[in-house]
């Protein structure tokens, strides 16, 4: 499935003057080559595929990157670009589509391969050009298509073959233009990273010496223009990523800002203070808290379906903030921490259950039923790179490196029917969870940690007494991405001392299990 994109127009006021622009061709890997880009230290973003020489003018580029998509070139409704691209003498990369395009419309042909090519392959560069120094001869590259260049024109020069693909890499004899059929910019091509670092820096010329503080001057200054006068409203959950649009915004239009914080009910122990606390800390604007925590009880009364749960959540939450929205006057965008995982889980998200799990409870069922204008400021970023955003940006590192907690909150911990009494002891259990592991010094290495609570009691003896009691699981995983993740081996006396104090401390648990299952099969979550 293809995601919409919609990037804005920018003018000439820019901060960074060294920038690569991704035309997207409707590539799963557009944001993946910014980011790849990015780690080289030199700006990029990305832009609809037939934006114009003018425009590009306009953003300084000093490269352009045509990327992959799922069209063929030579299919009637193939998306092409400004031919004029190729005459500015500005190089040009093309990635697998990318590349076919540069040699289709440079005079070479393209066909469909018998077999669709997916996965690894052996690649052969035997050229001293600078897009491959420092790469092994012989190297293996990630392929993904089912077209390949079959000719290319005498003004291109092949720079790699595969035993299938006798044109894996072209550069053209006279203009700086180069095509990789494979993707540089993921991590099963070696040296991918090389290679991209050698356009960008050796072909390209950037000075390899942008830092994310620049991003934040750069969409510091393009929400300025876009909201002008106006008023934007922005949810804030107490995580990272609403904190970190908020900051952006809050340091682009101030008091023009106004912040809503939906307390469901569902939050852990003392957070709806610490968010306030920290919010307060760092905003002089308007804060709007509301407490709706029996309106979501009431809603979850006698669910147990873990979907329904989240669709429950999700319309009461949709109710709540579009109640407190229409008290902000003049307000006219909403702006939400959507990050570029969240765009690919929930709307071209290949592997299934994440799909559908986030549609439902996410924000981004809000801006279409209230009317705001949508403003996601970190669409294209990764979360290690809002982590380090919002550090540029003065959010204390404490905030900035909290684990992820899911919107429909404990809910989805709480198996079961979701009661007071029940998220209760989920939120005592949780808190000795959490402050365990930090005690231990090992929260930062964990990427998300936190206690379930079961539906299930089982006969334990405290005391003399018989007790018959709930059980408390402690989940702990280990992920780069939370596509996939392992459960985290944590030390057996730190295990120990969750349990004794589980056992001790939280009344009604009387038995605590670790959670020894990665994902997939499992997911992080229990719902
Ligand atoms: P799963 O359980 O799908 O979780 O392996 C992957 C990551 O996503 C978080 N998660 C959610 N986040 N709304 C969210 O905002 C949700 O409905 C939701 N479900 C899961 C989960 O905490 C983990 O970080």
């Amino acid at each position: 499935m293809q995601e919409q994109i919609v990037v804005e127009e920018t003018t000439g006021s820019q901060v960074a003057q060294q920038r690569i622009l991704v035309l997207d061709f409707g590539s799963q890997y557009a944001r993946l080559i910014a980011r790849r880009v990015r780690e080289q230290h030199v700006y990029c973003e990305i832009v609809k595929h037939d934006i114009s020489p003018e425009a590009i003018k306009r953003h300084h580029a000093k490269g352009l990157i045509l990327s992959g998509g799922p069209s063929s070139v030579y299919s009637n409704a193939a998306p092409k670009c400004h031919p004029g691209i190729f005459d500015m003498g500005i190089p040009v990369l093309g990635i697998c589509y990318g590349m076919q395009l540069a040699c289709d419309e440079l005079g070479g042909k393209v066909h469909s391969v018998p077999s669709r090519e997916y996965g690894r392959a052996r690649c052969h560069t035997n050229s001293g050009d600078a897009l491959f120094q420092g790469i092994p001869e012989e190297v293996d590259v990630w392929m993904s298509h089912g077209d390949q260049v079959t000719q290319i024109s005498e003004n291109f020069e092949p720079l790699a073959s595969t035993g299938t693909c006798p044109v894996a890499a072209v550069k053209h004899r006279e203009l700086p233009i180069y095509g990789l059929q494979f993707h540089p910019e993921v991590t099963h091509t070696a040296h991918g990273d090389q290679i991209l670092r050698n356009y960008v820096l050796s072909i390209c010329g950037c000075d390899g010496a942008w830092q994310l503080g620049a991003f934040a001057d750069e969409t510091v200054e393009r929400l300025r223009q876009r909201v002008g006068q106006g008023r934007v409203i922005c949810g804030l959950s107490g995580g990272v990523d609403s904190s970190v649009t908020a900051a952006l915004l809050y340091r682009a239009i101030g008091s023009q800002l106004s912040c809503i914080l939906v307390n469901n009910g569902l939050l852990r122990k003392a957070e709806q203070e610490t968010v306030i606390s920290e919010f307060s800390n760092h905003f002089q604007t308007d804060l709007h808290v509301v407490a709706a925590e029996d309106l979501f009880l009431d809603a979850l009364k006698g669910v147990t379906d873990p979907q329904e749960k989240r669709l429950r959540i999700g319309h009461t939450f949709i109710e709540c903030f579009k109640k407190e929205a229409e008290k902000i006057e003049d307000a006219r965008f909403l702006a939400q921490g959507t990050l570029y995982p969240d765009v690919i889980e929930s709307g071209a998200a290949p592997d299934g259950p994440a799909a559908t799990i986030k549609l439902h409870h996410n924000v981004g069922g809000l801006p279409s039923e209230l009317g705001f204008e949508l403003i996601e400021p970190l669409r294209d970023l990764f979360k290690d790179e809002v982590r380090r955003l919002g550090i540029e940006l003065g959010l204390p590192a404490e905030l900035v490196w909290r684990h992820p907690f899911p919107g429909p909150g404990l809910a989805v911990r709480c198996l079961g029917p979701v009661t007071r009494e029940r998220l209760d002891i989920l939120r005592e259990a949780d808190v000795i969870v959490v402050s365990e592991i930090k005690e231990a010094g090992l929260y930062r290495q964990t990427s998300q940690a936190f206690a379930v609570l079961l539906p299930v009691q089982s006969v334990g003896v405290m005391g003399d007494a018989r007790t018959y009691d709930n059980t408390v699981v402690v989940r702990s995983v280990d992920t780069d991405d939370f596509m996939t993740a392992d459960w985290s081996h944590l030390p057996y006396d730190l295990l120990s001392r969750m349990s004794t104090r589980i056992i001790n401390e939280v009344d009604g648990v009387n038995r605590v299990c670790y959670d020894i299952s990665s994902k997939p099969p499992a997911t992080i979550e229990w719902e």
